[in-house]
């Protein structure tokens, strides 16, 4: 079967199944999110051990701790776009973030600390979408609203340390008539039936909804970027890699079977799993529950009275059984917090060994991360304030990029 036949528009619906609903607005589980479903169903591939192993070899470097301990997990096309890589071509890296809220938590910013470890890898230019359109649209929130969101969250990314030689940052509301074309193009392609079919609206779901997905697809073209392309390249060869989280596999399964009928290459992508809620695994962090995540902007006796109160444990229920038992690390939070936070190889193994078998105690681990999650919180801040309004406005005006 061809890549087109497997990605045809029609074929694929958002992966709802009993135990499961995974689509761009709801994710819900029973029993945590089975990810090996979830690529069986969506039609993605999984990272394996030779992939991290080429990766490191384009690359050289070792890859993020992301990559190798599967938090970014699945991938369509990433091969080609490693050999599209290593013969020289231009590709860009596309990433983006729907504005809801006016402060960030910790899964926020999982993509963006991966696709800036890529754009230092790779030296590729990058673009970001603030889709404040789609918020709009999905959320009960004033156009004025969505865009304030947007500047609050653009300083967020950018104190995340963008290059800002190689990225455009832009926010829908402003930047549409440069998607606009292939927003059109992508949109003759799509039927309602379709549409319905990837998306699952219904009749009674505002137009507005329908119109988005050919928005959120348009970046994945290197003509929406005219002053990063200008016109004349060769357009139907640069290609395009999306990080994101897997939940926004459908508009791109849409894009991969546009892409060929209006003249580009298929983006590809690069799927992250999503960070836990503090209660457990069965859904993401919600921004509409403040007690399901940690907030950027969360005082340290805030952080720490969320994980001491609400981080799920895995350990035994008293301290006698933790020492006989050792803690459930596949259902602990803490540790899988840890995994996301902790980058020194070593440490996590060493927690993971004396938490597992009883030696250490939940509280111990919690500890651990407190303090993680404080520093990082601090450090962040500490950057974030150093974005004035200037430097969010030269991220985001129209100008050559240098890479
Ligand atoms: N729809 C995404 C959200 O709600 C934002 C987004 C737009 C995005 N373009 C993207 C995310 C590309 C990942 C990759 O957050």
């Amino acid at each position: 079967m061809t890549d087109t036949q497997q990605t045809t528009v029609v074929d694929t619906t958002t992966a709802t199944t009993e135990d499961q609903v995974i689509t761009p607005w709801e994710v819900s589980s029973v029993g945590g999110v089975d990810y090996d479903k979830l690529v069986n169903q969506f039609g993605s591939t999984k990272i394996d051990d030779a992939l991290i192993a080429r990766f490191e070899k384009v690359t050289g470097k070792k890859a993020h701790h992301f990559l190798r301990r599967g938090i970014f997990f699945s991938h369509r096309d990433l091969k080609e776009l490693l050999d599209h890589h290593e013969s020289g071509k231009q590709w860009f890296l596309y990433t983006g973030r729907g504005p809801s809220s006016g402060s960030l938590h910790f899964g926020h910013l999982l993509p963006f600390i991966f696709t800036k470890n890529l754009q230092d890898a790779f030296n590729v230019p990058l673009v970001i979408q603030m889709t404040n359109d789609e918020k709009f649209l999905w959320k009960g929130i004033t156009l004025d609203e969505a865009r304030e969101y947007t500047f609050n969250n653009v300083k967020d990314i950018i104190a995340l340390g963008f290059d800002i030689q190689k990225t455009f940052i832009f926010s829908n509301l402003d930047y549409i008539q440069y998607l606009y074309p292939n927003a059109l193009k992508i949109s003759k392609c799509i039927t309602l039936n379709q549409i319905k079919g990837i998306f699952g609206f219904g009749d009674s779901d505002p137009c507005g909804k329908y119109n988005f997905p050919p928005v959120q697809a348009a970046p994945s073209f290197p003509d929406s970027f005219p002053h990063i392309f200008p016109p004349g390249s060769d357009y139907k060869n640069i290609r395009c890699l999306i990080p994101c989280a897997i939940d926004q596999d459908p508009y791109f399964r849409m894009t991969r079977d546009v892409a060929p009928k209006i003249g580009f290459q298929k983006p590809s992508l690069i799927h992250s799993k999503f960070f836990p809620a503090l209660q457990g695994h069965n859904t993401k962090m919600s921004a509409s529950d403040v007690n399901s995540a940690v907030y950027l902007s969360d005082t340290p006796d805030i952080v720490k009275d969320k994980i001491k109160k609400f981080a799920f444990s895995g350990g035994g229920a008293t301290k006698e059984e933790q020492e006989k038992n050792g803690a459930n690390l596949a259902v602990d939070v803490s540790y899988e917090y840890l995994t996301f936070l902790l980058e020194d190889d070593a440490k996590l193994k060493e927690i993971a060994d004396a938490y597992g078998s009883g030696k250490m105690m939940t509280s111990q681990v919690k500890n651990i991360l407190i303090d993680i999650m404080i520093s990082t919180s601090q450090r962040h801040q500490e950057a974030r304030a150093k974005i004035t309004d200037d430097v969010l406005k030269a991220f985001m005006s129209i100008r050559k990029l240098n890479f």
